[in-house]
């Protein structure tokens, strides 16, 4: 099989395509046909900063495709499954840039019929960030469902990224009151077809009153990709007891926030990083997400808010090239265009 591999730190250009033999299965493991490899930053942060640890990898995290072998303690998982795939290069050089990969069948989650493999890969670590995000407070719901987050204000900073993108989808399906932010008209116009309620530009000095404007009574919580930006702002903009999920050191590593505002809030500060947030959250996660598709209430696409740029396996490195450039929208590597083509919605 062909297979995208690296066994050193560095550019893009230490990725190399391979030939390889389909590795077969643990006990507690499936391996997938992957369709689609999805590529988000930690995909290129990993391969640039991080020593190989296991000698030779092979990137991604995300995916889809179809289950073509299970281990022997597998229950839940059918030969021919389609299934999405999150976390499956974490802590095991197995990612998605590959035409078989083998993965836990904990990371493996079967996909409703009506949903196609492009909306799958899309899925994993923006979905599943974004879920995180929505519900990790001091009050609020712990799951997403219709209604869950009804009453309530979310912000979402950076409504035209991937993970913004999901938040925006998953909190409105949830029934929230959405406002996003965003740097262009371009990104706006992606925020609104996400289904943000409210979208608002950055930088303007105005941005607090414009969210108090549609938010009298303050935000309940905001999903934050630059707290160095935008720490003071989150704070002043939030209501009692509100939350401040963030998860990514866009701008910046440091930031200070008012103290007095923040304590006479009840603020909470709620770090996340997927990696380290244990199993039961990506477990309801991952069940929450699947209701969300069921619902159809995450599609991609430009006409959706995500606009999908695709690359080849072949050109993995020009993929991972985009997403650390920060192309707009969620980048896709289609890594078996026949199974692609039988996918039920591709066709
Ligand atoms: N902690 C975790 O588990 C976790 C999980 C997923 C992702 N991440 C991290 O989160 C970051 C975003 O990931 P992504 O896939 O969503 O990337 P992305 O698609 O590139 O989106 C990043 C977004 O952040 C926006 N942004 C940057 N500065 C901003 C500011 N000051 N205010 C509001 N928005 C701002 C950007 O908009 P403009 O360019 O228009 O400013 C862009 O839309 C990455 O650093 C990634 O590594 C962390």
């Amino acid at each position: 099989m062909r297979a995208i591999i690296y066994s050193r730190s560095g550019p893009s250009s230490v990725l190399e395509l391979a030939e390889r033999a389909p590795a077969t299965p643990g006990p507690d493991e499936v391996r997938v046909r992957v369709a689609v490899s999805g590529v988000n930053p930690t995909d290129w942060k990993a391969r640039a900063r991080k020593p190989a640890e296991f000698g030779e990898v092979v990137p991604n995290q995300d995916g889809a495709g179809v289950v073509d072998a299970v281990g022997s303690d597998v229950e839940d998982l059918r030969i021919g499954d389609r299934v999405w795939i999150f976390l499956a290069a974490h802590q095991r050089p197995t990612g998605t840039a590959q035409e078989f990969t083998v993965v836990p069948a904990s990371r493996v989650v079967r996909l409703p019929d009506s949903i196609e493999f492009d909306v799958a890969a899309s899925l994993g670590v923006p979905a599943m960030t974004a879920h995180r995000a929505l519900t990790v407070h001091e009050f609020g719901p712990a799951r997403l469902a219709p209604a869950a987050l009804d009453d309530r204000v979310v912000l979402v900073q950076g409504g035209a990224g991937a993970v913004g993108h999901a938040a925006i989808q998953l909190a409105v399906w949830a029934g929230a009151t959405v406002i996003a932010t965003v740097s262009n008209d371009d990104k706006a116009a992606l925020a609104r077809a996400a289904g943000a309620h409210h979208v608002f530009q950055y930088p303007d000095g105005e941005l607090s009153a414009k969210v108090y404007s549609v938010a009298p009574g303050g935000v309940d919580h905001v999903v934050e990709v630059a707290p160095a930006q935008n720490a003071a702002l989150d704070v002043e903009v939030l209501a009692n007891h509100g939350s401040i999920a963030y998860y990514a050191n866009n701008n910046g590593d440091e930031f200070t926030a008012p103290i007095t505002t923040s304590y006479a809030k009840n603020v909470r500060w709620q770090g996340l990083l997927l990696y380290t947030v244990g199993r039961e959250a990506l477990t309801v996660a991952a069940e929450d997400i699947t209701a969300a598709l069921e619902a159809g209430a995450l599609p991609v696409g430009a006409e959706a808010g995500l606009p999908l740029t695709w690359f080849s396996l072949e050109d993995t490195a020009s993929a991972h090239d985009a997403v650390e450039h920060g192309v707009t929208g969620k980048v896709l590597i289609s890594v078996a265009d026949d199974l692609r083509k039988k996918d039920p919605q591709a066709r």
